[in-house]
């Protein structure tokens, strides 16, 4: 790859600001001047330097959210606050979206990337990638509600795959979906005349929100997107 390249998918630098730095003298190449914005690069083995600063190679990365409560999953909204207000602008100017949507009013594990490829595979409809979620109920499930959950219920003109329902006996429960419709947990709950109080994504595939405090955010590590990778359509 180019050097202005590797430059500009880091977002170091656009590919303009790149080329003035290496006019500059401002780019290494394990440690000698760059004269070319052609010079190849290879990230695995290159060690490139921008104004005295070590670049690692990054163009795609991957974030884990502990969504609060009030925050939309959305890129962007007129009106609401969003989930990347959350996120620091190192994170940001990667152009990161959610992968999966929670509820304005749903806490927990989110997902966010900007590898669309990644995203849509762990989305598809045929991966199944489980989502394990903590709910408050008004009212407690009875041993029929959690029979006609797991078989699947019609939540206006879909019927829900099967599914696993734990509850305490009383009003907390964990429900474990491997398919992500609009609202599903609280339309299956409404679907046994019953209603979600509170409603939090613990699990994501094997992401857990785990040691981030509600509201924080943290890198995903590499044998994590190793494992995400290996997920196939
Ligand atoms: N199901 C819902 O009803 N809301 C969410 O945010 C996620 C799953």
């Amino acid at each position: 790859m180019r050097i202005d390249k590797f430059l500009s998918d880091c977002k170091v630098a656009t590919r303009r600001e790149a080329e003035k730095a290496i006019r500059r003298g401002n780019v290494l190449l394990d440690g000698n001047i760059v004269r070319r914005a052609d010079t190849p690069v290879d990230p695995a083995c290159n060690t490139v330097t921008y104004c005295g600063e070590t670049v690692e190679y990054r163009k795609y990365i991957y974030v884990l959210l502990n969504k609060p409560d009030g925050y939309v999953s959305a890129t962007e909204d007129k009106n609401e606050r969003t989930v990347l207000e959350l996120l620091p602008e190192e994170v940001n100017k990667f152009g990161v979206f959610p992968c999966g949507r929670l509820d304005k009013n749903t806490q927990g594990l989110m997902l966010l990337t900007n590898d669309g490829d990644l995203a849509h595979r762990l989305l598809s409809p045929r991966r199944h990638v489980e989502k394990v979620y903590r709910f408050e109920s008004a009212r407690p499930l009875s041993a029929a509600d959690i029979d006609r959950l797991t078989a699947g219920v019609d939540i206006g003109g879909y019927v829900t795959a099967p599914c696993t329902v734990t509850t305490d006996g009383g009003t907390a429960g964990v429900i474990t979906l491997c398919e992500g419709k609009y609202h599903q947990v609280k339309l299956m709950l409404n679907a046994v005349d019953n209603r979600v109080l509170y409603l939090e994504r613990v699990r994501f595939a094997f992401l857990t929100p785990d040691g981030l405090d509600v509201g924080a955010w943290r890198y995903l590590r590499k044998e994590e997107i190793e494992k995400l990778q290996e997920y196939k359509v």
